[in-house]
């Protein structure tokens, strides 16, 4: 198949699979890191076709909605793409991608696997973890696993390894300094950094917004 159609019936395969989605990580989320992801790459020089494949495939069976079995995701996307004929190196090459490039999976452990392309994808996706869309996903995803969304008593952690990461249950805004607003500092790319860094002052004025109006100040 070309190049084109594989796209294409990569596109349709993964809107089938996340339409609807409520949690933050539905058909939308991969089509803006999808042209996030694009854009980046032209600036960067990167493969096009790998990096569109892996921004399509790369939250196709999310870890957080198999507990936390994060082997699911690559191995669907490996079936798919060989059921595609993808050529095997390219097919490789976007397995890795997604199988290394989450947030958790980085905590507390060496990179084992890293490309230009997977540069790219990681920063795309991150991209919209942060920012307006960020924080619209940031509670989505707490209410979808019943989180409050701020507790005063409870202060944000600082995790060590990728287990207590997936274990924690704290509040939304906690994340922000959990996550959120640690991401600046870990893009990849030029282009990256440059959106990042607009997005992550929206954050901070929003949080500074948030904590006015909680104490009746704003
Ligand atoms: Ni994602």
């Amino acid at each position: 198949m070309s190049k084109k159609t594989i796209i294409e019936n990569t596109r349709d395969f993964v809107k089938n699979k996340l339409a609807g989605e409520g949690s933050g990580h539905d058909w939308w989320h991969i089509v803006r890191v999808t042209v996030s992801a694009l854009v980046i790459a032209k600036k960067e020089k990167a493969d096009l076709f790998v990096v569109e494949l892996a921004a399509l495939l790369h939250d196709i069976a999310d870890h957080k909605f198999y507990n936390g079995d994060d082997t699911v995701g690559p191995k669907v996307a490996r079936e798919w793409l060989e059921g595609q004929g993808t050529d095997p190196v390219i097919t490789d090459h976007v397995i890795n991608i997604i199988s290394n490039m989450s947030f958790s999976k980085n905590i507390g452990k060496k990179v084992v696997f890293t490309s230009k392309e997977l540069q790219v994808v990681q920063d795309a996706d991150r991209l919209d973890a942060i920012g307006a869309i960020g924080i619209a996903r940031v509670f989505a995803y707490g209410g979808h696993k019943g989180r409050e969304i701020f507790n005063p008593t409870i202060k944000p952690l600082k995790y060590k390894t990728a287990e207590e990461y997936k274990k924690n249950d704290n509040p939304t805004v906690n994340h922000f300094y959990e996550k959120l607003l640690l991401l600046k500092d870990l893009m990849n790319t030029k282009a990256g950094k440059q959106i990042a860094q607009k997005r992550h002052k929206y954050m901070e004025q929003y949080l500074k917004q948030f904590f006015a109006e909680w104490e009746g100040k704003a």
